[in-house]
């Protein structure tokens, strides 16, 4: 992913942010009774490694806990007109944590979405550079097809259409079948589902430029889709100077699989840094920290989950951020409500996707 610029080795413990990075990406869960091969001590923080999560604030449990007393430091916002609770660092102005904003049946809309649908042309993904626009991954993967390289003896540009005028591919890569290999014309060849799982990125409205950094408005782009507009913009209200609407321009999904983390970085490629980023978290949870406006200041830890939102807008736009963790498997029980609402035939590749996989949507006002 983004966001490493120093050479990570030389870097790896030398800032507090660093340090905690570290700490959480290392964290081994306790194994589950019965198989404990420790002969240390039982309980929170077990793996061996020393470290536990009970530092790591966890809004739903502050939520389910009432209003009886937040720990020091955190805060409520109420806010006429908004129906979902709202929670605040009290030295972070501009940071909320809406816990459970998006119901099961949203969630399961917008995983679906990210799936299958935002990482379609002209919307660009970590893949494009690599193989040209690809249409319908997720179809193909779930198909089983193969993308291969199929060169034109003139070594002319290879553009097809559907029968319903759609357009399959307009650069030399196309999925077959497996059966479908040609003898000695194939370059390369790669297996849609591998495709898939190296899925990293896929950028919404206008396009950012991650080698220069930037917003490229050269490149096509679809705005973003009105569905998710409207969410961001009802999710933002919380961060806005009252009157004002925020507008939706630009959006990163990011994928996550098991191994992945996003290390700490500051978003500084936005005009206007009043406006918030909307963060959406789908599917696995995980540990994302909010540090200071410097590494060197100590990052507090949350978890998100899936269905939570964030806004950073303001003071909190400067401060670093990132995800050393996410938890899958069975180290993340509560993907359970997702799972039961995928069950039908058709999703199961999706919930087999999401059920090791993290997804997070952020959007932001860009001019
Ligand atoms: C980002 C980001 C956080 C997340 O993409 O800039 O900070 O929750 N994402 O994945
Ligand atoms: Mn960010």
């Amino acid at each position: 992913m983004y966001g490493e610029t120093e050479p990570a080795a030389a870097a790896a413990e030398r800032t507090a942010f660093r340090r905690a990075e570290k700490q959480y990406k290392l964290y081994k869960p306790p194994k589950p009774k019965g198989r404990a091969r420790s002969k240390r001590g039982s309980g929170q923080g077990g793996g061996g490694s020393g470290e536990d999560l009970s530092s790591v604030v966890d809004f739903h449990a502050l939520l389910a806990a009432g209003d009886g007393g937040l720990p020091a430091g955190i805060g409520r916002r109420d806010l006429a007109g908004f129906d979902r609770p709202i929670f605040c660092f009290l030295d972070r102005p501009g940071f909320y944590f809406i816990p459970g904003a998006l119901s099961i049946d949203e969630q399961c809309y917008w995983i679906r979405e990210s799936l299958k649908t935002f990482p379609q042309p002209p919307n660009r993904t970590n893949l494009t550079a690599l193989y040209g626009p690809i249409f319908d991954l997720l179809t193909a993967a779930k198909n089983q097809k193969i993308l291969v390289e199929v060169k034109k003896p003139d070594g002319q540009e290879i553009s097809e259409q559907n029968s319903d005028g759609r357009k399959i591919h307009s650069n030399n890569f196309k999925f077959i079948e497996d059966s479908e290999i040609p003898k000695g014309e194939v370059y390369r060849s790669t297996a849609a589902t591998t495709l898939f799982r190296k899925l990293r990125w896929s950028t919404l409205g206008l396009q950012f430029d991650w080698s220069k950094r930037n917003y490229d408005v050269s490149l096509a782009h679809n705005k973003i889709p009105d569905a998710l507009a409207a969410l961001a913009k009802m999710m933002a209200i919380p961060a806005m100077p009252s009157g004002e609407e925020f507008r939706p321009e630009a959006a990163i999904v990011n994928y996550y699989s098991p191994s992945d983390m996003l290390g700490g970085h500051v978003d500084d490629m936005e005009a206007d840094w009043t406006r918030p980023i909307v963060s959406i978290s789908l599917g696995c949870k995980c540990i994302f920290l909010l540090g200071g406006k410097t590494r060197d200041e100590i990052p507090t830890a949350m978890y998100l989950r899936s269905g939570d939102i964030v806004l950073m807008a303001g003071a909190t736009r400067e401060c670093f951020h990132g995800v050393p963790r996410i938890f899958t498997g069975s180290d993340d029980e509560e993907i359970s409500a997702l799972v039961s609402q995928l069950s039908g035939e058709d999703d199961s590749f999706i919930l087999n996707y999401i059920q090791n996989s993290r997804i997070n949507i952020n959007i932001r006002q860009v001019y």
